[in-house]
């Protein structure tokens, strides 16, 4: 994974619908057309309901052999066991097939509405990229761990627990996210980002023996294209995970726009 390369992640959740799914990536595309890119530079990602995966990447896969513009695929989700007697739950071999590249994993929803442990997602992650995906890890702290002063240490923990031993951390992705941003229009100042990022990258450097370098951070929570530069703009954060803001194509490619003008 190329260090220096941006990711810019759009989680849909749980919305979207097939026209919606055209009309976004033929939006995206004609305004990609009008706008040069330094294609090494940014990863954009799509990240729709399981669902649409198939589709989606079908569509990007014709633009992208007829553009300069280059969208990838992901996921929401995958369960952590390979198949089985999961009614409802889908695999990562599927979703591999289906033609995502990457897996949001522990996403704050899941571990809220799903009570997915660090445990679990751990085994998600290992899943995942036996399967060939690039996992995307959340962690983030709720309000009351930020206001306490324990923000730090059980990001570590959550860090430590949430991803396996033995897998080459330049395969995963991390996404910080403060639960209480999500959705909530607030976000931590500039300052606490890098703050948090540069902990992120510390803990999981000393902890695997590696360089900080090899460890790619993203931010998430209440990402607009008003803020997106500013986050951007920072060294140590190798991108966003969007989620209402995402939805809009127009407003989402502000914020693709925001990436390269750094
Ligand atoms: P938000 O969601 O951008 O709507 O705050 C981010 C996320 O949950 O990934």
């Amino acid at each position: 994974m190329n260090k220096k390369q941006k990711y810019i992640v759009a989680n849909w959740k749980m919305n979207g619908t097939k026209s919606m799914l055209e009309e976004w990536i033929n939006r995206i595309f004609l305004k990609a057309k009008n706008n040069s890119f330094d294609e090494d530079s940014v990863e954009v990602i799509l990240c729709p309901p399981a669902v649409l995966v198939d589709r989606a990447f079908l569509m990007a896969q014709t633009y992208n052999a007829q553009n300069d513009f280059y969208l990838s695929i992901g996921a929401q989700d995958v369960h952590q066991k390979e198949n089985g007697a999961y009614t409802g739950d889908v695999g990562a071999g599927t979703i591999k097939e289906a033609g995502a590249k990457f897996v949001i994993l522990g996403h704050s929803e899941r571990r809220e509405y799903h009570n997915e442990s660090n445990r679990v997602v751990n085994q998600k992650v290992n899943t995942a990229i036996n399967n060939g995906l690039i996992p995307v890890i959340c962690i983030g702290e709720k309000e009351l761990v930020r206001n306490s002063g324990e923000a730090k240490s059980f990001i570590e923990k959550q860090l430590l627990e949430s991803i396996p031993e033995n897998i080459d951390i330049r395969r995963i992705v991390i996404a910080y996210e403060p639960v209480w941003s999500i959705g909530t229009g607030k976000t931590p100042t500039i300052e606490e980002i890098e703050e948090m990022v540069d902990h992120i990258k510390y803990v999981v450097a000393k902890n695997r023996k590696i360089s900080e370098n090899n460890v790619a951070v993203l931010y998430g929570g209440s990402v607009k294209s008003d803020n997106s530069t500013e986050i951007m703009s920072l060294e140590e954060v190798d991108g966003v995970l969007v989620g209402g803001a995402s939805l809009d194509p127009d407003d989402f490619f502000d914020i693709i726009k925001s990436s390269i003008t750094q």
